[in-house]
């Protein structure tokens, strides 16, 4: 096969409770934030641009969400669950450590006996599971990947914790990639720097720490985060990703349509556009509905932005993300 195979996205679903017809999805509000913890919707807003955020039922898992997300974008890619040559799902809230959830969905969704496995590298997954499906369908290797970025958040969020709490959400999405005629994956950035991995973890529960009454106790098994610190890191990584994604292409801000960045912070998004010299409409935003829902954000960001028109064909978009790790990605895709 062809190494110019242009690879492109295909079919795009998302799971958010009310586009579904078979649940009742919770939303949680700032305003219930503050019978909480001790915080205010105005402090919230003000500092995150976040006003409600959804958490997932308690019996509902990472698969379950990830697996209606992939049924929505084999349909809108008119594809069958045994087209698929491939399914990666990045999530750092998987069911369990194993099996992965990307092989809990293969059953659930009865695809045949493909290569499944997860991805974890936080809110960077998106970018970094498009961007491994583009090379196996570029090689000639597979023709159909499906990518899922699916996020249950709130299971490893401390809601005693004032500083985070008010920050995370649950959903999912899902891309179906194959091979394109035209335009397609223009280019790949990803990077990840392990000296700042410290800035956000979730310390218990792996072989380092594993599950005791004290590390429960303690607190471990949530996520601890340097909000400051990750903010300055975020700004600089994201600036700098969309410039090695669109420098190469000889690309200026101004040739993007759309910007689909992981929605951490409308703040860091703000400070990025002037960075990249970007009108801030250009940058797609959902965060005031969804808060931060770590990989699964962008993927979510890009199935609203594609159904609210806000992407046309020809146009040339970034995908931008940072997250835990740290870890890094930007792609120009033209659609
Ligand atoms: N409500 C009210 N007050 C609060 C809250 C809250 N929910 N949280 C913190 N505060 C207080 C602090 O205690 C502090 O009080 P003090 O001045 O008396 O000490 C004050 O507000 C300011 O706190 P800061 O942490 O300095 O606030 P900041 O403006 O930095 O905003 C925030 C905090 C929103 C977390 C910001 O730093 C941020 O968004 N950082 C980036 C986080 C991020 O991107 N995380 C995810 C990346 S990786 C991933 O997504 C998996």
């Amino acid at each position: 096969m062809s190494e110019d195979r242009k690879v492109g996205i295909l079919g795009l679903g998302s799971y958010l409770p009310e586009l579904g017809s078979y649940l009742p999805e919770k939303i949680l509000t700032n305003k219930d934030l503050e019978k909480m913890v001790d915080t205010t919707d105005d402090w919230i807003m003000e500092r995150t641009g976040i006003k409600e955020r959804r958490i997932a039922r308690a019996d509902e898992a990472t698969s379950d969400m990830a697996t209606e997300a992939a049924k929505r974008a084999l349909a809108d890619a008119k594809l069958k669950p045994e087209d698929l040559d491939l399914i990666i799902v990045a999530t750092i809230t998987p069911d369990m450590f194993f099996p992965a959830t990307a092989c809990l969905v293969q059953q659930k969704i009865g695809a045949r006996q493909v290569p499944a496995f997860d991805i974890s590298v936080a809110c960077s997954g998106f970018i970094y599971g498009i961007a491994i499906a583009n090379q196996f369908i570029k090689s000639g290797t597979y023709k159909h990947a499906l990518v899922v970025a699916a996020e249950k958040l709130s299971a490893v969020t401390d809601w005693q914790d004032r500083s985070t709490c008010v920050l995370f959400g649950d959903g999912a999405g899902a891309a179906v990639l194959g091979p394109v005629e035209k335009g397609g994956i223009l280019s790949v950035y990803l990077g990840a720097d392990g000296r700042q991995g410290e800035l956000i973890k979730m310390p218990a529960g792996g072989s380092r720490i594993p599950a005791t009454h004290k590390s429960v106790d303690e607190r471990l098994h949530f996520i601890k985060m340097n909000g400051t610190e990750l903010f300055r890191h975020a700004v600089k990584i994201m600036a700098d990703a969309a410039l090695q994604a669109t420098q190469p292409l000889g690309l200026k801000a101004e040739d993007l349509s759309l910007v689909i960045p992981h929605q951490a912070n409308i703040r860091i998004l703000n400070a990025v556009a002037k960075r990249m010299g970007l009108s801030t409409d250009k940058i797609y935003l959902n965060i005031s509905k969804y808060g931060n829902m770590s990989a699964a954000s962008s993927a979510v960001a890009l199935v609203e932005a594609v159904k609210e028109g806000r992407i046309k064909k020809g146009d040339k978009i970034l995908l931008d993300a940072f997250g835990g790790g740290l870890t890094w990605g930007a792609m120009v895709i033209e659609w």
